[in-house]
Parts: C-alpha cells; sequence; structure tokens
C-alpha cells in the first residue's frame, strides 16, 4: 500500500481520506461532486443519456430504470477512466419496497410496530442494492401530517412526532444497519430523512405550497421526527420545497447549520429537493442563478438535486464570491459518506439473477405479516367479522378495488410497478380462503382510465354495473365491497379537495346495502378519507391501506379470522373536510360545552381518533402503576399497566402512553404520546408493559420552542382506558 494513496487506502480514517481526496481535486471536480443527473425514465432535460453526455465525475447519479448493470457500466467509467476514480453515489426513492412491496409508510405507522418497518427496509435496502444498484434512497419521509387532502402524507408514518421518530429511526436501522461500520455490508444502503422541514405544513394541503407555522410547532412536531433519525446514525437529509418562517428551506442556515449539525451533531450531507435550488426564482428569493447557489451551499444545502444547478461553482468560486472553505465542507460531506458507504472498495454491485435477489419467500412472507398488522378494524357490527368460510356458500366481490392490483402497491412503488401482475388481487386470493364457496365478481364501478386522477372526479355511477353487483349480492350469503382510491390518488401533487367516497362508490354501498346482506366494507386507500353516512351502511369496516404484494392475502386471512387485526390509526379521519385540521394532540378548547360546528351537531371530534382500531378479542386494562423516583434527572417516573387478553382469540394490543401536563405557565396539548407498545396475548394471558420517563420527557414547550420542566400535576394515560394522575415537585 505504499505507493497507494492515503484516500485509496481503506486502513486510513475516512477524515484522513477525505482530506487527502479533497487536496487532490480541482475546482470542477469538486463542484462536480455537488451534481445529481438523472438517468433513465425521465425527460428533464439534464437526464444522462444518448443526446446528453455523461459527465462522469458527477457526484450521483437518481437512476430511475436503468438497473445493476447499467450502473456497473457507469460507474466503471467513473472509477476507471476519471482522474481521480471517484464512485458515484446511486440514488432512488425507494418508498416502501423495490420489487417486494410493503405496505406504504402511513399504513406501516398503524402497525405501531417499528421492528416490521426496520425488516422491510433492509429487505428494501437489499433488493434494490442487487437488483437496481441503488446505493442511497430518499426515505424515508418523517413529516408529521394533520392534513389529509395533502398527498403526501402517505409517504410518512402519521401525525405523531414521537411515533414519527421510532420510525424514522427503525426505517434508518433497516436500510443502512445499527452500526455505523454496516453501512460498508453489501446490501445496506444510505437513508435520507426527508423533507427537512415542515413541508407537510403546506397551507390547505395544497402541495409545494407555502408553510407557516409558530416556532413551537417547529419545535413540538415537525423538528423530533428529524432528530429521532439523525441520532440513529442518518447519513443524509434532504431539504424540502417550503418555506420555514419565510426563508425556503434550502437557504435555511438556521434549520441546515445551526439545527441539524450544531444541535444534533448531523454529519453527513443535505442534498436538495428535485430542482428546490432554481425553484428559488418561484418563491421569489432570488432568479440570479449566482444568489442561489451561494445561498443554498452558505446555508447548509450540499448537494443540488437533478437540475444542474451548482454548474456556476468554478465561476463563483474563480471570481471570489464563493470561499473555497465552503465548497470543500460540502464536498467532503458527500465524500464522507461514500467512503463510509464503502464506494471506493466496492464500487459495484454483483449482477446476480433477480430470482436470487427479489421477492424471496421469506421477503414475501414479511410483506404479508406487514399487510396483517397495518389494517385497522374500525367498525364490525354484531361481530360479522371474521367470516367463517364453512359458512360461506357464496360471495360476492363488489367495488372498483376488488380486481386491482395496483390500488395494493399504492403510488412510489419503485419496481413494484414492474410486478404489478404478479400481485395478487382480492379476488385472486379469495378461492383459496373461500375454498367451497362461488364467488361472483361485480366491479359495480367503472373505474376510469387513468389511475392518477382521484378517483371521486373520475368514477361515474353507472346504473347498469350497479344492478348486476346487486343481483350477485341478492345470490350471496356476504358481500364484501372494496371502496377507497387508486393506487396513485395519494402521493406528491396528489392532494385532494375532499377527501369523500366518490359518488359512484357512494350509490354502489347503498345498493348494496338495501339488499340487506351483510356488508363488509374493505378500504385501500393512501389516506384518511371521509364518508361517515355511507359507512353507516356497512356492518363491518377494515381499513386496508395499500398493503403491498401480499395484501390482498393479508386482507383475507384478517376477513377470515386466520390473523386477527391489530393496527391503530395513525392519524386521525376527520368527519368532513370542513373539520381538518384536526388530530389527537391538540391544544386544549377554552370552553366546552359548544358545538364545534352548527352542521355538526353533536358529532364534535373525528370520525375516528388517532389510535382507534377494533380487535376480534377484548383487552381489559389494570390500574396505571406509578413508581415515582425524581431523585435525579435520569429517571423521573416509573410507570406500568397490567393487559389481559380477556377473549376467545388470540391478539395484538398497542399500549399507547399519552402524557397530560395539567399546568404549565403556557398551554399545552391535551396530551401526547410519550411511548408505545405492541404485545401479543393468547387468550387469557396478560403482560405487563411499562414505561420510563426522564425529567426531560415532562418538561412543557415553551413559547420559544425550547422545553422547560415545570413542577405541578400530569396524568399518564394508558391508551386512554386507564390512568393515573401524578404530581411532580
Ligand atoms: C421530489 C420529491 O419531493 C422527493 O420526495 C423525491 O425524493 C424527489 N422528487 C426525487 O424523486
Amino acid at each position: 500500500m505504499k505507493n497507494v494513496p492515503v484516500y485509496k487506502n481503506p486502513k486510513k480514517s475516512v477524515e484522513a481520506r477525505v482530506r487527502d481526496l479533497l487536496r487532490r481535486m480541482t475546482v470542477e471536480e469538486k463542484a462536480a461532486q455537488l451534481m445529481q443527473r438523472t438517468i433513465g425514465r425521465d425527460v428533464n432535460p439534464e437526464n444522462v443519456g444518448p443526446d446528453h453526455p455523461f459527465d462522469p465525475t458527477v457526484g450521483s447519479i437518481l437512476t430511475f430504470t436503468a438497473g445493476a448493470a447499467a450502473r456497473n457500466a457507469f460507474q466503471r467509467i467513473a472509477v476507471e477512466e476519471t482522474r481521480l476514480g471517484i464512485p458515484i453515489i446511486w440514488g432512488y426513492d425507494v418508498i416502501h419496497g423495490w420489487r417486494t412491496c410493503f405496505p406504504v409508510p402511513l399504513a406501516q405507522g398503524c402497525s405501531f410496530d417499528p421492528s416490521l418497518t426496520e425488516k422491510s427496509c433492509r429487505v428494501a435496502a437489499e433488493e434494490c442494492w442487487a437488483d437496481g444498484g441503488v446505493d442511497w434512497t430518499f426515505s424515508p419521509m418523517v413529516e408529521v401530517g394533520h392534513d389529509p387532502r395533502w398527498g403526501r402524507n402517505v409517504e410518512g408514518y402519521g401525525e405523531d412526532p414521537f411515533t414519527n421518530g421510532r420510525f424514522a429511526a427503525a426505517a434508518v436501522r433497516g436500510y443502512q444497519g445499527r452500526r455505523p461500520s454496516d453501512l460498508k455490508k453489501p446490501g445496506r444502503i444510505a437513508a435520507c430523512l426527508k423533507h427537512f422541514v415542515g413541508y407537510s405544513a403546506c397551507e390547505g394541503g395544497r402541495d409545494y405550497n407555502y408553510t407557516d407555522f409558530s416556532v413551537r410547532a417547529l419545535r413540538e412536531w415537525y423538528l423530533p421526527p428529524f432528530e429521532a433519525g439523525v441520532r440513529a446514525g442518518a447519513r443524509t437529509v434532504m431539504s424540502s420545497f417550503n418555506c420555514v418562517n419565510g426563508v425556503p428551506a434550502v437557504a435555511n442556515k438556521e434549520m441546515l447549520t445551526d439545527v441539524l449539525r450544531g444541535e444534533w451533531g448531523f454529519g453527513g450531507f443535505v442534498v436538495s429537493d428535485w430542482g428546490a435550488v432554481s425553484q428559488l426564482s418561484l418563491q421569489a428569493f432570488s432568479s440570479d442563478p449566482a444568489v442561489q447557489t451561494l445561498a443554498t451551499l452558505g446555508a447548509g444545502n450540499d448537494m443540488d438535486m437533478a437540475d444542474d444547478a451548482f454548474r456556476n461553482v468554478p465561476d463563483l468560486v474563480r471570481a471570489g464570491r464563493l470561499p473555497v472553505r465552503v465548497l470543500d465542507r460540502a464536498v467532503a460531506r458527500v465524500l464522507r459518506v461514500k467512503f463510509e458507504l464503502g464506494l471506493f472498495e466496492n464500487p459495484y454491485v454483483p449482477e446476480l439473477p433477480r430470482e436470487k435477489t427479489c421477492r424471496l419467500p421469506a421477503s414475501l412472507d414479511l410483506a404479508a405479516e406487514c399487510a396483517r398488522s397495518c389494517a385497522v378494524l374500525l367498525k364490525n357490527e354484531g361481530g360479522v367479522l371474521p367470516l367463517d368460510p364453512k359458512k360461506v356458500k357464496r360471495l360476492a366481490l363488489v367495488g372498483p378495488y376488488v380486481d386491482s392490483p395496483l390500488a395494493h402497491l399504492g403510488c412510489w412503488r419503485g419496481m413494484c410497478s414492474e410486478e404489478h401482475a404478479e400481485t395478487p388481487t382480492l379476488f385472486d386470493e379469495a378461492a383459496r380462503f373461500f375454498p367451497g364457496a362461488k364467488i361472483e365478481l361485480e366491479r359495480g364501478v367503472v373505474a376510469g382510465a387513468n389511475e392518477c386522477v382521484a378517483t371521486a372526479a373520475y368514477e361515474k355511477p353507472d346504473r347498469a354495473a350497479i344492478a348486476r353487483a346487486v343481483r350477485a349480492a341478492r345470490r350471496a350469503d356476504v358481500v364484501v365491497v372494496a371502496l377507497g382510491e387508486t393506487g396513485r390518488s395519494s402521493g406528491e401533487c396528489r392532494s385532494r379537495r375532499d377527501i369523500c367516497l366518490s359518488p359512484a362508490q357512494e350509490a354502489l354501498v347503498d345498493a348494496l346495502a338495501a339488499t340487506g346482506k351483510p356488508l363488509v366494507g374493505l378500504v385501500l386507500a393512501g389516506r384518511p378519507l371521509a364518508f361517515p353516512k355511507t359507512a353507516e351502511k356497512l356492518d363491518a369496516m377494515l381499513w386496508l391501506w395499500q398493503g403491498g404484494s401480499r395484501g390482498a392475502q393479508a386482507a383475507w386471512e384478517l376477513v377470515t379470522g386466520k390473523a386477527n387485526p391489530s393496527g391503530r390509526l395513525a392519524m386521525t379521519f376527520p368527519r368532513a373536510v370542513g373539520q381538518i385540521p384536526v388530530y389527537y394532540n391538540a391544544q386544549p378548547r377554552c370552553r366546552t360545552g359548544y358545538d364545534e360546528y352548527q352542521d355538526l351537531v353533536g358529532e364534535n371530534g373525528p370520525w375516528f381518533p388517532f389510535g382507534a382500531g377494533l380487535s376480534y378479542t377484548t383487552f381489559e386494562y389494570g390500574k396505571v402503576r406509578l413508581e415515582c423516583a425524581m431523585r435525579n434527572a435520569q429517571c423521573a417516573m416509573k410507570a406500568s399497566v397490567r393487559v389481559k387478553n380477556t377473549g376467545k382469540r388470540a391478539g395484538a394490543e398497542t399500549v399507547i402512553w399519552y402524557l397530560s401536563d395539567l399546568e404549565s405557565t403556557s398551554t399545552q396539548p391535551a396530551r401526547r404520546v410519550v411511548g408505545f407498545e405492541k404485545v401479543f396475548l393468547e387468550p387469557g394471558a396478560a403482560e405487563t408493559v411499562r414505561l420510563a420517563l426522564k425529567r426531560k420527557d415532562l418538561a412543557a414547550m415553551q413559547p420559544d420552542g425550547t422545553r422547560r420542566f415545570e413542577p405541578g400535576a400530569f396524568e399518564l394515560s394508558a391508551s386512554l382506558r386507564a390512568s393515573a394522575r401524578f404530581e411532580v415537585p
């Protein structure tokens, strides 16, 4: 290793290698490291392809459908034919799986089981690395969502900052591994926490819209999941499109440098969101590319995504407008992650046959397990569920999503789109679960041709289709109707002004209910929807979300009782759009005894609250027992509650611990989640679930966004089923 440069010597420390490499680089080579190109299926002018020559010194490529072989071919040019041989980092949006599709993240939040998310992210990483040559995913999205009209809630884990933080950390561990050194292992990829920060607060749920939130909201809701992800070791962060207190996030030094690096010690790199640097002109920040580059690099945004905005870097350095120190800082951060990933030693991925890397039986089984744990049973009148297959001689399967694979896959489905033919639908799977039954399929609603247009806009009531569905229902013992929205009605740029069911689906439910047959609603959706009146006509309602490759299997396992629903809502469901925002950890109302809306008389509050979800068994909660140990700051309180399965079926219960601060100098949310744990219990079995709170966990949010412990009264509740008050002097 004598003549090998330090940066090529794996025995040297990452920092020594970064320093050595930086020293050797020209300004052009440095600038190139901060740029990302796209390759494959895209039409942006910078897309690498026959008409756009490839610059092999580029820092990163966002790879669409290129695949492992193409990646290796390009990588070979970068590594073997450039002066310094710096490998390219290959990014892609691997959001809920690569070829094995897992439930959409919002559904995963409802599992209240981050360990499943960790496992699914691990599978996604292994698959995308080996099959697609991806070593960096733009995931997890950890934004707290309060407005179900916003299409992108589907990409996050719900409305609670604490829960989001737990899922953020789990996803990071899944993609990257548990220890920093894991990142070098084959099949581990860099995670990217996004979108930093506050994008989900877009006014009116309108995507890309202005955001305005207080410093309290920033600190209480939007920042904590990112902090949890950073502390779990995330190596990259994506700055968001929106503004934070009037300053675009991509140029926001306070967020990108002071908070992210100063407060949390983040040591990786920040990438902008797509085109966000050039889009500063749209935000009337500046139309001058030089100002855009200086502002964003100066603020701590290290890499520009896709739009070539940093091409002016060399000129700016030569003109003395961009200090070399600022450029070096950004380049060092990018190189550091490349070294940590082991890209210099292992720049290529093995080109193994797809059957050896993707959709392995264990991965598909995991997809089924995830889908089972995410589904939320919201209604089960008269115990109509679970259905006993032996008693069902004729089954009517109705609704627009009863035979749609894409409705299970949802949005941001990566290469899973190519697998949709391999994704069984509810109809495909039904016969396996009802072997002796005659199964009739009737859509009842004519779905539109465009999967991307919100359901309500294009599904038209069709009397003939409904009449056929009604005839099938009359002949059946049970009717199962699959409702909701298309796979791509949620996602980026998929906001909805209303979150109702389409009139066509409502008409269908009305007609089916009029037959008097037991009516089970399965809902496939990527967001909360609001249709309380129509839902009254369903005997049971199981919210499947978009469950992925094995969503249909999981659905029937739950419907027939082979599995017991255990999902709990991670996001509040409003009764009507006019109630938005409605979320569990709101500040208390200052007057009670009055209806919130005169057109929702007696129906205050949401349709289904955060944490809602039924089971086929029953759980009894004992008393919340407290053991105060306030001798030091490390441990302020220990709590426990005994939970018993008092029903006849095995099932899982999620104990959600809520803390209410009853006395403080500034108002506090009525309650906030401070812990949760999901326990599986056989019939008759009981378990004691414990929680330890530190003094800082009790601290009250102050007007300036800091938390300060204030003595006084608190209440701790276990799933709102049992609670205890306590005083901390
Ligand atoms: C824009 C989206 O906002 C972001 O989430 C995504 O990662 C990038 N495009 C890349 O596709």
